[in-house]
């Protein structure tokens, strides 16, 4: 079981899906998160029941800018969304997990493993960090974000220092895209070998 983590933009999902074509299975925390407040769900439901119909667009969906609107700088009724949707995530993953082959490797992709203090649950701690320049630069070349926006975002996440306090591994991803994809490769090198020292 490994947390792979880092900040916003500083190169997960590309190393997820590295990983993958070696044959992790991927759990990938935030697409979760989304489907257990899909339309219909009880995780929806619950929080409308909370929060009111306004969190809802025209499509029935979830408006996720409109409740990071009503949760960004209130700690409670952050706390209060994360209770309904962190134990429902948690249940999926830990189902998936449980289906899979004994020797293999489940990469968990879990933007806020530190923040949330999950880094005890997983066997490995990867962490994927790069300068914030240029995670911001690549963030507005190829998310359309803002510079604030990102900014926001990175002001409410754990430090480089926090995160790296937590790694068991950590992937620098300063260079060019072909040199994260080498250093994905030899982290599944490692990765497979304490799999199969197990
Ligand atoms: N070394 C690199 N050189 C150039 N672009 C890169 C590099 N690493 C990642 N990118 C690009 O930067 C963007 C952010 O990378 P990625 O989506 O993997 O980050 P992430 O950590 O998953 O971000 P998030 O926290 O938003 O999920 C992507 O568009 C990705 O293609
Ligand atoms: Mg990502």
């Amino acid at each position: 079981m490994v947390g792979l983590t880092g900040g916003i933009g500083a190169g997960k999902s590309a190393v997820a899906a590295r990983l993958a074509t070696h044959g992790a299975v991927l759990i990938d925390a935030d697409q979760l998160s989304r489907a257990v407040v899909a339309p219909g769900t009880p995780g929806l439901a619950e929080v409308v029941a909370l929060f009111g119909p306004a969190v809802l667009g025209e499509d029935g969906r979830l408006d996720r800018a409109a409740i990071g609107a009503l949760v960004f700088g209130d700690r409670a009724a952050r706390r209060a969304l994360e209770a309904i949707i962190h134990p429902r995530v948690l249940a999926r993953s830990t189902a998936i997990a449980a289906g899979v082959a004994e020797d293999a490797v489940v990469v968990n992709d879990v933007p806020l493993l530190v923040e949330a203090g999950l880094s005890a649950a997983y066997d490995v701690v990867v962490v994927v960090r790069a300068a914030s320049e240029l995670r911001i630069q690549r963030l507005l070349r190829d998310r359309g974000l803002s510079e604030p926006e990102v900014l926001a975002r990175m002001g409410t996440q754990a430090t480089d220092q926090q995160r790296a306090a937590v790694a068991d591994i950590v992937i620098d991803n300063d260079g060019s895209y072909e040199a994260l994809l080498a250093a994905a490769d030899e982290v599944w090198r490692e990765l497979r070998s304490r799999a199969d020292a197990r």
